[in-house]
């Protein structure tokens, strides 16, 4: 008998009842012990992945209507104010903490403060384009001695659907122009042939010259870090959402062909796909982030079979093999991977239960859209 997403999407909405309320003012990121973490703290308000439990709550509120989702998701949208004031802290980002916090809620209640943010968060992200080169900067520098600033990374696909957004709201095409002339550039460089794809591209910030790439948070240079794979394919499918330009569609087909080839037999997504056998290093948020791709994907195409079986796939190995439906224990995915070469592997972390819940969602017909 095949997976029953139904089942799955009420056992997350029992559980996750539970997690919100004894988890009120928290930002988490990962969980111990089963205990969620805290990043709403000053020193950690400006960590990329701070919109993510956001969407969840959004996400839970638009499926149960329960009010605690939304009073919850609501002070998380207004303690990111700090961040948004926060120059350093304000890296390419602005699409991964804004579009599931206040571009969700704006798109759920038309309410102005939200549309501020999101349109604040957009200029931000404009102003990182670099048009010597068409791209838009990744990161700020680290103070570490590496210059970043000719650097861009494949997940800013993911945080182009801000600009597409912002260029509907205010019918400004100048959003919109940017996202492509990114999305351009990174079809052109980050691409392989194979379908594969780097992770980090360094230009010269002054000519736009292509210098070299990065491993980044994969393998190494010239492996397919997979989590990058499921940003670019998700990502080019939304550009392709957002433009109907059949060129990004041919790119996330690409990419798409080149990641259902390589998914494991039993479903589970390693951190890289040409990582060693040994340690077989696990990462469930690139498995459920692209499911989400591949589920977005299905419905651009004539027969999106394929796709959808891709998607089923991985999804029901999480299920199976790494969720943990205890109501008890704030975490969903258990087995997820910030980067291969980190001391840690294979821990929860917030954007791998987003994902999560929003591939089944996506299934269920419960999603709220949020790229
Ligand atoms: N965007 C950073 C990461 O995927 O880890």
């Amino acid at each position: 008998m095949g997976t029953n997403w139904e089942s799955i999407a009420k056992k997350i909405e029992e559980k996750e009842k539970a997690v919100v309320l004894r988890s009120r003012g928290k930002i988490p990121y990962t969980a111990k012990n089963h205990v969620f973490d805290d990043r709403s703290a000053r020193k950690d308000i400006c960590w990329w992945t701070n919109g993510f439990y956001g969407g969840m709550l959004w996400q839970l509120y638009h499926s149960t209507g329960e009010e605690i989702f939304e009073k919850e998701a609501r002070v998380i949208e207004e303690k990111l104010d700090t961040a948004l004031l926060d120059y350093n802290g304000m890296d390419h980002d602005a699409g991964f903490r804004w579009l599931p916090t206040s571009v969700a809620a704006y798109r759920l209640f038309k309410n102005p403060e939200s549309k501020n943010r999101g349109l604040l968060a957009a200029e931000i992200l404009a102003g990182r384009f670099n048009p010597n080169g068409n791209f838009i900067r990744a990161w700020n520098d680290w103070g570490d001695g590496r210059d970043t600033t000719g650097w861009a990374i494949i997940d800013c696909m993911m945080n182009l659907p801000i600009l597409y957004w912002a260029s509907d709201e205010l019918n400004d095409p100048r959003f919109k122009a940017i996202a492509m002339l990114h999305a351009d550039t990174a079809a052109k460089n980050f691409i392989r042939e194979d379908g594969s794809i780097r992770h980090i591209v360094g230009f010269d910030p002054a000519t736009g010259e292509y210098l070299r790439d990065y491993g980044g948070q994969g393998y190494g240079e010239g492996s397919s870090w997979t989590r990058g794979q499921a940003w670019g394919l998700y990502g080019f499918t939304l550009s392709y959402l957002h433009t109907r330009e059949q060129r990004y569609l041919d790119t996330a087909i690409k990419i798409a062909d080149r990641f259902a080839g390589r998914i494991p037999e039993d479903g589970l997504i390693p951190v890289d796909f040409d990582q060693p056998a040994e340690p077989a290093y696990k990462d469930s948020t690139a498995a459920a982030i692209a499911a989400c791709g591949f589920l977005t994907l299905a419905d651009c195409v004539s027969d999106g079979r394929k796709y959808l079986g891709a998607a089923e796939k991985m999804l029901s190995a999480l299920d199976d093999k790494d969720c943990d439906y205890d109501p008890s224990h704030d975490e969903l995915l258990t087995r997820c991977t910030a980067a291969y070469h980190d001391a840690e592997h294979e821990f929860p972390i917030i954007y791998g239960d987003y994902y999560y819940i929003e591939a089944i969602w996506k299934l269920t017909g419960r999603e709220l859209f949020i790229w």
